[in-house]
């Protein structure tokens, strides 16, 4: 694990983009993994401003609610049209149907990851520790599936929707086998908010009750976090990691 503190969110975006582009100019990357939440919209900015071309890549997305259309604003395939997709077109993307039925999601979904295994996957982290949207509990061999969303989760994804009842109740994401499958993983996380979440992802035992500690085990992970989500860290880890 590499660890990166910043002092604030642009310059952890800035960090991420760069590691980015040198991988997909030098490293022949062709399928990245990638999420939403506000977390990533920095570097999906810059990715959307640089000079790289994505017309033979694939992007693979984590999750989607379920029952929502693609065109739904609060949609994960809307949000990734929105912030990258409009602007850097790949030659295949995907986010996992989210008005489809559950043995065709994850059927379709285990195909394409097996198809185009991910080199890059970006994680943000919920404030219960969730990656994409597996939540407390989630066993560490889960494969994509059908989520029942946590109350933590619905209530810090609210501000998205009008109200707390429009936020829907379950998702489809990638598992966290599927997602410790990539080649390699990029952590990020941005304020005080993330602070336990942090600390209990990189510090605490591995265990499912947080789903983001099954990263310790992956053996090329990079974690881009701010000053405020780091103050929970050790300085042991600090000086260990960086
Ligand atoms: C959502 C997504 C996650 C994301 C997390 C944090 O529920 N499913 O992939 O990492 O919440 O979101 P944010 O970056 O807005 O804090």
């Amino acid at each position: 694990m590499k660890l990166v503190v910043t002092k604030n969110r642009k310059e952890g975006s800035q960090i991420v983009f760069d590691f980015l582009y040198d991988q997909i100019k030098n490293n022949g990357v062709q399928s990245l993994g990638l999420a939403t939440g506000s977390t990533p919209e920095g570097v999906y900015q810059l990715l959307a401003e640089s000079d790289l071309d994505f017309s033979d890549k694939v992007s693979i997305n984590l999750d989607e609610y379920q029952g929502l259309e693609d065109e739904h604003p609060q949609s994960y395939h809307y949000f990734m049209k929105e912030h990258l997709l409009q602007y850097k077109p790949f030659k295949e993307s995907y986010v996992p149907d989210g008005t489809g039925s559950e043995e065709k999601v994850v059927k379709e979904y285990e195909d394409i990851l097996e198809k185009h295994p991910i080199n890059i996957q970006l994680l943000g982290i919920g404030v219960n520790g969730h990656i994409g949207f597996n939540e407390p509990g989630t066993p560490f061999d889960s494969r994509t599936h059908r989520v029942r969303l946590a109350e933590e989760t619905i209530e810090a994804n609210k501000r998205f929707f009008d109200n707390k009842e429009e936020v829907p109740k379950c998702a489809y994401t990638m598992g966290l086998g599927t997602i410790m499958e990539a080649d390699q993983i990029v952590l990020m996380a941005f304020g005080e908010g993330k602070a336990e979440a942090i600390h209990k992802a990189l510090e605490g035992p591995v265990t499912t009750e947080v789903p983001a500690s099954i990263l310790q085990r992956h053996n090329n992970l990079l974690v881009v976090v701010d000053e405020e989500a780091a103050r929970d860290l050790s300085q042991e880890t600090l000086k260990k990691y960086r």
